[in-house]
Parts: C-alpha cells; structure tokens; sequence
C-alpha cells in the first residue's frame, strides 16, 4: 500500500514538473497583442460569443425609430465616442485599431452586419473581456437608447456618404495639437493676446 502510494507521488511530481517545464516552454510571448488572431480562432470566438448572447438580446428589436436626426445623432456620438479606434467610417483604419488583440473589425463586413440588433446592441452595451473594446451602458438595458441608436447607424455605415463622414470630423475629439491652437484663437479673438495663433499643417 505504501508503496503504491510512493510510486503514486513519484509519478504526480514528474507530471507536475513536466506540465511547468512545458508552460515556461510554451508561454513566453503569449500575451503579446502583436499578433493577429488565425481565422479559426475569430470564427470559434465569434460563435461562442453568439452563445453567450443572452437569448432574449436576440430577440429584442432596436426601440428606436430611425429617422435623419436620430442618425445624426448617432454620428455625432459615434465620432465622439467610438471613432477614435473605429473610424468615422467604421473601417476601423485608425492609428490603434489594427494594434489591438484581436483587431479592431471593419463595421461594414458581412460579419458584423449579419449579427442581430440585439447582438449589436449587447455588444455595445457591456464591451467584450479581454479585448479593447469597453462596456459603454449606464443604467438598464431597456433605457440605455443611446446604444440603440448607434445600432441604427452601424446598419447605416455600408451606405454612409463621404459628406457624413466630412461632418462627423468636427466632433472627433481634439488633439494636442488642435486644442493648443483653438485655445491660441480663443485668446486672440478675446483679446488677451496680441499676436494671431500661429498655423500648423
Ligand atoms: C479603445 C478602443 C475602442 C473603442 C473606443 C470602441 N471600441 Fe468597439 N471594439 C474595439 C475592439 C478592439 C473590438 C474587437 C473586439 C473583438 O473582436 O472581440 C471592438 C468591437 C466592436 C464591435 C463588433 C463586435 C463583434 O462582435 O465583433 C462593435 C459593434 C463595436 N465595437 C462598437 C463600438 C461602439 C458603438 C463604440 C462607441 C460607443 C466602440 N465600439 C468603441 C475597440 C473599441
């Protein structure tokens, strides 16, 4: 018996030993963001998120009426809000989109627009784990509209115009560089300051 229990203990260790030797092995560098995800690995995420979906968020439809003024709305937010990784157009071509792990997507492909309203909304409403993109709900789900209208304008985004993206530009949020000089103007046209802001291009 003890002797069975020893060879037991032997064999539990030199497991125990290999499984770490293996993890120092295997490990270094996986958490690295530098990579890209392989294509099996973003359709199995996919599916399993599509699981995860609460069944009743699939089952909601978008609350909100579209209208003109809605959309801008949603733009306005949007531009605000999502852009700075998303980009006014929803390309995702931005200055971090592609750095993060797994990239920011590309709104206007079939994978994103295939997802339900619900799933959409879901999305926006608690952010995914693990990844960039942050939980952007406050309150209930039910009164959270902001989210829904912004579900309307990623449906919008296969068809948005070059004119809407222009508009969208101004309410971006400002760089170093934009804020310096719209505060130099600022001084200038108050008064405060003599000497016009100077122009970076
Ligand atoms: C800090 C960067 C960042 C910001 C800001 C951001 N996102 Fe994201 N978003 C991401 C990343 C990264 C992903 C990819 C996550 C993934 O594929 O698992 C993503 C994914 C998404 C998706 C696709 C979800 C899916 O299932 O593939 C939608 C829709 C989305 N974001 C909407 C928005 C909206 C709307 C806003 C603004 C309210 C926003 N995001 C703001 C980084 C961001």
């Amino acid at each position: 018996m003890l002797r069975r229990i020893k060879i037991f203990f032997i064999v539990f260790l030199l497991l125990l030993v290999g499984a770490i030797l293996a993890a120092l092995w295997l490990l270094p560098g996986t958490f690295s963001a530098k990579s890209t995800p392989p294509e099996w690995e973003v359709k199995a995420a996919r599916f399993i998120r599509h699981l995860a979906t609460p069944s009743h968020f699939l089952k909601m439809s978008n609350p909100v009426r579209f209208s003109p003024e809605i959309l801008a709305e949603a733009r306005h937010h949007f531009a605000d809000h999502c852009a700075t990784c998303h980009a006014n157009d929803g390309s995702g071509k931005t200055h971090m989109g592609p750095n993060f792990y797994p990239p920011v997507p590309d709104l206007r492909n079939p994978a994103i627009q295939s997802m339900v309203d619900g799933e959409l909304f879901y999305v926006i409403h608690y952010g995914i784990r693990f990844t960039g993109m942050p939980a952007w709900g406050k309150g209930l789900p039910q009164e959270d509209l902001e989210s829904w209208k912004l579900v309307l304008l990623i449906r919008h985004f296969p068809n948005i115009t070059p004119k809407e993206i222009a508009e969208m530009k101004h309410y971006n949020p400002l760089t170093r560089e934009e804020r310096e000089q719209q505060e130099a103007l600022d001084q200038f046209l108050s008064g405060e300051d003599i000497s016009p802001p100077e122009h970076h291009h």
